[in-house]
């Protein structure tokens, strides 16, 4: 971890599924940020070809912090772990890296869910309650913070604009919470709400059910802002240590 001048430290990140349309979208938006970012693949090669076109994107300086390798590899570097993979896909994703994971930030995005023909987006029943304590259960020692199911990977793509949304984060463990809080906090338009313990995270899960719901009818990415909110409930605002 290096200290950045502002005091915000800058981390080593590896975006599991980087490759797609959240990780990648939320991988540049954290190179402009000031952080390291591997992206994470099932394919080396295909991590390293999205790193390099985000490189691009970002210009010379910045395209040096944002690498690819395999997800595992990608993992055992990193500070930490956002996990950017499909539901269905997480668990194979998981036990592909529970034997580097150890007690690292693991940010759980997952939305459990299917698209019917006729009545569109429906919530998928997790057995262990959410996909986020899906992420507990199968990484034992990690510290998981679940966060970013609310923002649509087209809105955090548009990396020219503030994102303008809230994230609800929550987690059991207070200072994992607070990394994951402050690396979401620093990208521009988003407040970072505490939602309270992991077990909160399915709210969050089938909130976004909804949201993707209204998302079709609306032929807009919507998300949420909570209103009324006294300062000690962000998370963002909490000074650094
Ligand atoms: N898209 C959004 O707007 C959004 C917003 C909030 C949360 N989320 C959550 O973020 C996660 C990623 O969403 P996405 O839309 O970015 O997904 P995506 O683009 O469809 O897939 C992301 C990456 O996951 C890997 N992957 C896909 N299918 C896989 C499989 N069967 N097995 C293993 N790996 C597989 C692929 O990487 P490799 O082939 O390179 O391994 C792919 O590039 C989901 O859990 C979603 O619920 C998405």
């Amino acid at each position: 971890m290096v200290d950045e001048p502002d005091g915000e430290p800058s981390l080593t990140i590896a975006v599991l599924g980087g490759t797609g349309k959240l990780g990648s979208a939320l991988a540049e938006r954290l190179v402009r940020a000031g952080h390291t970012v591997v992206i994470g693949s099932r394919d080396a090669a295909r991590a390293r070809h999205g790193a390099a076109v985000i490189g691009e994107r970002v210009g010379r300086d910045a395209g040096e912090r944002i690498g690819g390798a395999d997800n595992a590899v990608a993992a055992a570097g990193a500070e930490v772990i956002v996990l950017t993979v499909p539901f269905e896909a997480q668990e194979a994703t998981l036990r592909g890296i529970a034997d580097v994971v150890d007690t690292r930030v693991v940010i759980s995005t997952a939305v459990p869910v299917r698209f019917e023909q006729e009545s569109g987006p429906v919530h998928v029943d997790v057995a262990e309650g959410s996909a986020s304590l899906q992420v507990a259960k199968l990484l034992p020692g990690a510290r998981v913070v679940s966060a970013l199911q609310t923002v649509s990977s087209a809105t955090l793509a548009r990396t020219e604009r503030a994102v303008d949304a809230d994230i609800i984060v929550t987690g059991d463990d207070p200072a994992a919470k607070l990394v994951a809080a402050r690396l979401l906090a620093a990208l521009p338009g988003i407040r970072v709400i505490d939602g309270g313990p992991l077990r909160n995270a399915r709210y969050v899960e089938q909130l976004t059910v909804l949201l993707l719901s209204i998302n079709m009818g609306a032929r807009r990415s919507t998300g949420i802002r909570i209103t009324n909110l006294p300062d000690d409930r962000t998370l963002m605002v909490v000074p650094s240590s």
